[in-house]
């Protein structure tokens, strides 16, 4: 039966015989999505307050990271200031050359696309409620054939978990009058769990699985591959709790190194 054959059976939008609460989950991922959604626009849009460096210490904001243009005393990759190919018109962040990356991963994640599928077009809106559309055409047509790129996308994102471990692992070392040296402060815990916390994510990922074995008849032949999958799996198990602590995560490490950089807190050293 083709999917053009199968009919929803008729029910008005939103009406249900179910007596328990099932609009809780889709409002609950409304409210945090949406949420995430207007800090994380705010915050890239800012363009300053990114990194934190007064007290000799070096965090980047995830949301800048890798910082490909920047000022003359942040750790950018490429050149100083606003590039020259960058329209005039329009005001520059260093964000926006990056969060298309993490942001199209979210966006195409299986996972969340169940999600924001029920939350944002209620469609459908959970299992036996009343939908908007009688008939199913499922993800093969466009727009949403598009979402197929997430297997695409999943490279680009490991590369970003590369990057972020590598900014945890800056985030260790402290500048002062006597040179730089190695310490503990809490953004440094902050930077690393953002980065082990979004590589849960992102190698817990349908398509790390595809690409570690999930395509092979015999793993039992290939024991570190086969170690490897099951370590994806175990991830994966647990890809929705991955997906909605780090996204949390990443927006408060944001905020922690933006009010440091604004002088508004202190971070406090543990280790010296
Ligand atoms: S399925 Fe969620 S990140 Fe790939």
């Amino acid at each position: 039966m083709s999917n053009a054959d199968f009919h929803l059976p008729q029910r008005g939008l939103g009406s249900t015989a179910r007596r328990d609460r099932w609009w809780v989950q889709p409002l609950t991922v409304f409210c945090v999505l949406s949420g995430f959604i207007v800090y994380a626009t705010w915050a890239a849009l800012q363009g300053k307050h990114y990194f934190a460096h007064a007290n000799g210490e070096h965090y980047l904001s995830p949301f800048y990271s890798p910082l490909l243009y920047g000022a003359e005393h942040e750790p950018y990759w490429i050149a100083q200031g606003v590039p020259k190919w960058w329209p005039s018109f329009l005001p520059f962040s260093p964000a926006m050359l990056i969060l298309i990356g993490p942001g199209l991963m979210r966006f195409t994640c299986y996972y969340y696309r169940g999600a924001y599928y029920k939350a944002f077009w209620a469609d459908p809106l959970s299992c036996a409620v009343g939908e908007p559309r009688k008939g199913y055409r499922g993800e093969n047509s466009f727009p949403l054939i598009m979402q197929n790129v997430h297997r695409y996308v999943f490279y680009p994102a490991a590369a970003f978990v590369m990057v972020l471990l590598y900014d945890g692992y800056k985030a260790l070392w402290f500048t002062d009058a006597e040179g730089t040296h190695f310490g503990v402060g809490v953004g440094s815990i902050v930077l690393i769990m953002n980065a082990l916390l979004l590589g849960g994510y992102t190698f817990g990922c349908h398509c790390a699985r595809h690409q570690i074995g999930g395509f092979l008849n015999s793993l039992a032949k290939r024991p570190i591959r086969s170690k490897c999958y099951a370590c994806v799996n175990a991830l994966n198990k647990r890809h929705m709790y991955w997906a909605w602590v780090s996204l949390v995560w990443v927006a408060l490490t944001d905020l922690y190194v933006r009010l440091l950089s604004m002088g508004y807190i202190t971070d406090f050293r543990i280790i010296f």
